[in-house]
């Protein structure tokens, strides 16, 4: 069974086409960060205008890539939330053109259970019931995935989200948007005793804190600088890596061992981060955990993630109706 997917929730306009569910006939990815990052972050009314001078191409050329005609395809999946709505409303009102025009079944599909589902693809042996750590631009979130299409949040961010938190330090560091990546290899030539960072506390033993942290880095470069001295710029990149890393890992893998998980998964665009795949792996490792990661490529923003998921939705029979709208903030639990 052939499915169409799209993905219009930021800055990446993305189409894929997925055979039964778990595998990736093409995935097309049309990026704007070089754009975006004039302004140091997404701009919304920029992005939405590009993903309407993208979309066609990325959907013609995914087609084009699988040997895939619309005749041929079973369902048109779409990313309808969350996200900026202008470029939400991009996708689903493409896709809802195309269902109707080749009288396909539409499949809305939840980015983050999409960013969940990138784990299908990369594992072909992994089922549900795991306990996933979502750690995105956008959402931190330890999630209970008890079935492909059943989720139960039981730890969030109560502040900024893990991506977030990175994209700021980097920021305040002089790098580019998005900074993650550019943390992720500065702390590998830094020094990660060098500099003592807060390890924020949160009320429940699952929740997670990033703004104090991402305060903490701004206060240091500052007080340094005002002091007539550089700060080491790889150091605090390597400093603020490890206090993040460590306490993601150390609440998962507790939330892991308290809800008698052995089975885990990590997704979303900080799952790209090199340290923190390896401290988990470790963690997992030592306490006896099975522990699945998302190919480089499937981390950050794609359709393929949203075609895997958007089959399990289909088979669940969650389809929508050509009045199906889009919505910038949607409960990940249903
Ligand atoms: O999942 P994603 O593509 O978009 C959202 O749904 O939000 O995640 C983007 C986030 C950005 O904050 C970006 O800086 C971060 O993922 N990211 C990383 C790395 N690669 C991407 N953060 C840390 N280390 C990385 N290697
Ligand atoms: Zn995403």
């Amino acid at each position: 069974m052939k499915i169409l997917a799209i993905e219009s929730s930021c800055d990446e306009t993305a189409a894929a086409v997925i055979e039964d569910g778990r595998t990736v006939l093409s995935s097309v990815i049309a990026t704007q960060i070089e754009e975006h990052k004039l302004y140091g972050g997404v701009v919304p009314e920029i992005a939405s205008r590009r993903h309407c001078e993208n979309i066609v191409g990325v959907v013609k050329e995914a087609l084009i890539k699988a040997n895939v005609t619309l005749s041929e395809l079973e369902a048109a999946a779409v990313t309808y939330a969350p996200g900026l709505i202008g470029a939400l409303l991009v996708g689903v009102s493409f896709a809802k053109g195309l269902a109707m025009s080749a009288g396909l079944p539409i499949v809305p599909v939840h980015h983050i259970k999409g960013h969940i589902a990138a784990n299908y693809i990369t594992n072909p042996q992994l089922e549900p019931p795991f306990l996933c750590l979502v750690v995105s631009g956008g959402h931190t979130n330890i999630v209970k995935v008890t079935d492909y299409t059943s989720l139960e949040i039981i730890g969030k961010t109560t502040d900024d989200a893990a991506g977030e938190a990175f994209d700021k330090a980097a920021r305040a560091l002089g790098f580019p948007y998005p900074g993650g990546v550019y943390i992720d290899r500065a702390a590998k030539s830094g020094d990660p005793a060098k500099y003592r960072l807060p390890v924020p506390k949160t009320q429940n033993p699952y929740d997670f804190s990033f703004s104090g942290l991402k305060t903490a880095v701004i206060n240091l470069i500052h007080n340094t600088r005002q002091r007539g001295e550089e700060p080491d710029i790889n150091s605090v990149a390597a400093c603020f890596q490890l206090t993040a890393v460590n306490m993601l890992t150390d609440k998962f893998i507790s939330a892991a061992k308290d809800f008698g998980y052995k089975k885990l998964a990590l997704a979303g665009g900080v799952a790209a981060n090199s340290s923190l795949r390896e401290s988990i792996s470790k963690a997992a490792a030592e306490n006896g955990m099975e522990f699945f990661l998302p190919d480089l490529s499937l981390c950050t923003d794609n359709a393929a993630m949203i075609g895997c998921q958007g089959y399990y939705e289909y088979l669940a029979g969650n389809t929508g109706e050509l009045s199906l709208n889009a919505y910038a903030t949607k409960k990940l639990q249903l």
